[in-house]
């Protein structure tokens, strides 16, 4: 079982339990407004969402973790691992990926969680690379990935939905953790 402790937060594998809070983190138009398409995810969406994570789990040995609060076991939502499928120009890559409930922003989770990630990435994985994927008006995980020390590389443009994209990257192999 992959867990990993931060000072404040547990990252963990998903159980039946995070389903219900997780739904209610894409029900928010305000959270959802940056990922895919822009629109909400309903408890089916959300089912489907947490079933391929674990997939990615299993297959790949990374994914993105339940991100927990240690002090009061709330779910603040999901940070973590994934292969950009939908952006096929970009693989073979490994993106890092966020999204938290929005009483969880502004707070420094997303960055503590990304770089407990970025630590697993290379440590544990043996990943040399990350990269982010972002919209460009998506300002607060343009903050999270300055943060990181993630260098914009390249701009894109999504090849279902046309809306331009930014990609960032890290080479951990040069990461001071
Ligand atoms: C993107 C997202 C994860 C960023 O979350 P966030 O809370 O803004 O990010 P951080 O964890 O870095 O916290 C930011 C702020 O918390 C504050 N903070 C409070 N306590 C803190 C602490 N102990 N440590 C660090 N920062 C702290 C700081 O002011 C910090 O802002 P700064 O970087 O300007 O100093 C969040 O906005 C989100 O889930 N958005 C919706 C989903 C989304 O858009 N995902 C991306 C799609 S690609």
């Amino acid at each position: 079982m992959t867990e990993i402790h931060t000072p404040r937060l547990l990252l963990r594998r998903w159980s039946d339990d995070d389903l219900a809070p997780l739904a209610d983190v894409n029900a928010d138009p305000h959270v959802m407004r940056w990922i895919g398409d822009g629109s909400v995810l309903d408890a089916d969406g959300t089912a489907e969402t947490v079933e391929r994570w674990e997939e990615e789990w299993d297959e790949e040995g990374f994914g993105v973790f339940a991100v927990e609060l240690l002090g009061s076991g709330e779910l603040a939502g999901a940070v973590g691992l994934s292969v950009p499928e939908s952006l096929p120009e970009v693989l073979p890559a490994v993106e890092i990926t966020w999204r938290l409930g929005r009483p969880f922003w502004g707070q420094g989770y997303a960055s503590e969680a990304a770089q407990a990630t970025l630590e697993f990435a290379l440590q544990d994985r043996g990943l040399d690379r990350v990269v982010g994927i972002v919209r460009p008006g998506d300002a607060a995980s343009k903050n999270v990935l300055r943060k990181l020390g993630m260098e914009p590389e390249r701009a894109t443009t999504h090849p279902v939905h046309g809306f331009p994209l930014h990609i960032h990257s890290i080479d951990l192999t040069e990461y001071a953790a």
